[in-house]
């Protein structure tokens, strides 16, 4: 019996221990003094992803393509001071409002907030990804976890009441999790002590050929909705949703990224490619299957699945060949996709898009799970 018990504590302690163990790396130090890391998560499946607690960031993510060789589809960089200095995003997590505000102001309880104008797409001034200091560029707190025998990471930020200009202290958990079978998943969760709009999502740009191997433009992808919602010159949607059905936005059936981009169609030209958030036809509080996207190369496959009602496909049109990654190759024109998961764009500005204010007493759940195979 006490073999017995001790058996059974054993493989208790030895599973918290486990979690304790997440290799952890050095991932340099921010100007004040505080030590970032690099938390490496490995599945009994194999995939493998780093994530940095600077951003919340995947810094690193090691799918197997149909031979069983891992490579890294994930753009970044290898040192922290290029996530600081030039990162436009590479694998964070963003908020406190991901995507754009227009004019960078809401009106909220009948109180007017200005928020700071970090972008202007076609010279037009908006609030992008939470601000000037968004969820991307703030140190989190990490704690390993287990989920399922399997490694995971949690990561907690208190975003101060007021910070980039939004009302109440705002707690974000985000839990990154793998699977047995491949599957990196995110847990996000929030609470307030005011009335703020929300919407969190994470920024990984993926070439499944592996980071910095040429344009994605090849990639087959399909979409699980039949409505966009056009945007105009500054990238701000115009509020209707809109039919893709027998556009260039239409991927209800696979279609390659390439085949279109380039067609006669003003959407396209705003955004110079794809620059667009879709209305996913099924929102449930289960992940469901948001976007597929097929590299017939490698045989790689990303099936992505989420509770969120949107989807910004993004294509790496910012992308010029001016950044160099972790591979020591350049990041070329439309040389990695990128899938946000969220809430609609400028919500707040729009009372009939799907509600992101949060109120106190309440908690934001949201679930986005990428599952990797080959074939
Ligand atoms: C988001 C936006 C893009 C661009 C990138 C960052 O995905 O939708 O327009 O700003 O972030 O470069």
């Amino acid at each position: 019996m006490k073999t017995l018990l001790s058996l059974a504590f054993g493989l208790f302690a030895g599973a918290t221990a486990l979690g304790a163990n997440l290799p952890t790396e050095s991932f340099g130090q921010l100007p004040d003094g505080r030590a970032v890391h690099l938390y490496t998560l490995k599945s009994s499946g194999g995939l493998t992803v780093a994530i940095s607690d600077y951003g919340a960031t995947v810094v690193k993510l090691l799918a197997p393509d149909r031979q069983g060789h891992f490579d890294d589809v994930a753009l970044g960089f290898n040192r922290l001071e290029d996530y600081e200095a030039k990162s436009p995003y590479f694998g964070a997590i963003v908020g406190r409002v991901a995507n754009r505000i227009a004019d960078g102001q809401f009106t909220l309880d009948g109180k007017t907030y200005t928020l700071a104008k970090n972008d202007h797409p076609g010279g037009i001034p908006c609030a992008l990804h939470g601000g000037k200091r968004g969820f991307d560029k703030v140190l989190w707190t990490a704690e390993p976890r287990e989920v399922g025998g399997e490694p995971a990471l949690q990561l907690t930020y208190v975003s101060p009441d007021g910070e980039e200009g939004y009302p109440g202290t705002l707690t974000v958990h985000v839990l990154y999790s793998v699977t047995r079978d491949n599957s990196l998943k995110i847990d996000y969760s929030a609470t307030t002590d005011k009335d703020t709009p929300v919407n969190l999502s994470n920024h990984s740009y993926l070439n499944l050929k592996g980071e910095g191997q040429g344009d994605v433009l090849d990639h087959q992808l399909t979409i699980a909705a039949h409505r966009f919602t056009p945007v105009n010159a500054g990238l701000i949607p115009t509020g209707e949703l809109k039919s893709a059905i027998n556009t260039p936005f239409d991927f209800t059936k696979p279609h390659t990224v390439g085949e279109r981009i380039n067609a006669d169609d003003e959407q396209l030209k705003v955004g110079g490619g794809y620059d667009h958030n879709w209305v996913l036809d099924t929102v449930k509080s289960k992940p469901t299957l948001a976007a597929t996207i097929y590299e017939p190369t490698t045989g790689r496959e990303l099936e992505i699945s989420t509770t969120e009602p949107g989807l910004q496909f993004y294509s790496g049109n910012f992308l010029d060949g001016t950044l160099v990654g972790k591979g020591g190759r350049k990041y070329v024109h439309r040389g990695a996709l990128v899938f946000e998961t969220q809430h609609f764009p400028d919500s707040i500005n729009h009372p009939k898009f799907p509600n992101t204010v949060l109120k106190p007493g309440h908690e934001l759940k949201s679930e986005t799970v990428y599952h990797f195979t080959a074939h």
